[in-house]
């Protein structure tokens, strides 16, 4: 079958171009990265991926076939950000802070931003036990949970390169503090009690809360913890009246 082995023998060929292109592209976005970080521009650019993928785009003959070249776009968009993050940030990316400071959500949006994996450490415990954090402080109390808890922010300080959201709790002991220290950064999210209860107020399952928790009572625990929060924070970052992208933003430039 000639024909048959002429097409595979152009299609290795092609593939081999492929290779060398995609390794060209991907060093080159490590390039970028180190002059982004060397210029303190910023590091996440959506508009610049949306013209990459009009140009790509565009220049397609077959349009049926856009839909396939957006979804390889997109995935070299993920990797090669993937790359970058692991260049500029070679540790873990650790928030901390009180209940409601929006650590879950401050965590999930700059993990994509960056491809990088995301860890909550309450999820996990609740994976980990098959159970909500609620359930757990009410069955085997809060010095069970703090050992679960111990031992999360133990097993995610193994690697780096991840973005790990804790507990508010979690800093309160000064040895997760160290662990989390040895191969990360820990950025911590400060709000008013005013946002707080905000926040809470839309959905408090916390057990350290009450159910509906007014102002003195977020303020006085505020008070009691400021201190182990302070200590342990390499960057600060106030989070009233910013969205989520403002506090990622602000936080890359930080980190930096
Ligand atoms: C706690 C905060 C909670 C959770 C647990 C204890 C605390 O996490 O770990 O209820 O001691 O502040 P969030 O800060 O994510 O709500």
């Amino acid at each position: 079958m000639k024909a048959l082995d002429e097409i595979r023998k152009e299609i290795s060929q092609i593939d081999s171009q492929l290779v060398n292109l995609i390794e060209k592209r991907m060093h080159l976005a490590i390039g970028v990265a180190e002059i982004k970080k060397e210029n303190k521009l910023p590091i996440y650019h959506p508009n610049r991926e949306k013209e990459v993928m009009k140009l790509a785009t565009d220049q397609l003959a077959d349009k049926k076939l856009s839909g396939l070249i957006q979804a390889i776009f997109n995935e070299i968009f993920t990797k090669s950000r993937a790359l970058q993050g692991e260049k500029l940030f070679p540790y873990n990316i650790v928030l901390v802070g009180f209940m409601g400071t929006g650590k879950s959500s401050v965590g999930q949006h700059i993990a994509k931003l960056l491809s990088l994996d995301f860890i909550d450490t309450d999820r996990l415990i609740e994976e980990r036990e098959n159970m909500s954090i609620k359930e757990i402080f009410n069955t085997h109390g809060e010095a069970y949970f703090r050992r679960l808890e111990k031992m999360v922010i133990k097993d995610v300080s193994q690697d780096k390169n991840k973005v790990i959201s804790c507990g508010g709790g979690v800093v309160i002991d000064q040895e997760n503090v160290e662990i989390l220290k040895e191969k990360g950064r820990i950025i911590l999210l400060e709000a008013t009690a005013d946002t707080i209860k905000a926040r809470v107020d839309k959905n408090n399952d916390r057990p350290l809360l009450s159910e509906s928790p007014n102002l003195e009572e977020i303020q006085k625990k505020l008070d009691d913890r400021k201190a182990y929060y302070r200590q342990s924070a390499d960057i600060t970052i106030n989070t009233d009246c910013k969205s989520i992208d403002e506090i990622c933003q602000e936080m890359l430039e930080e980190l930096l």
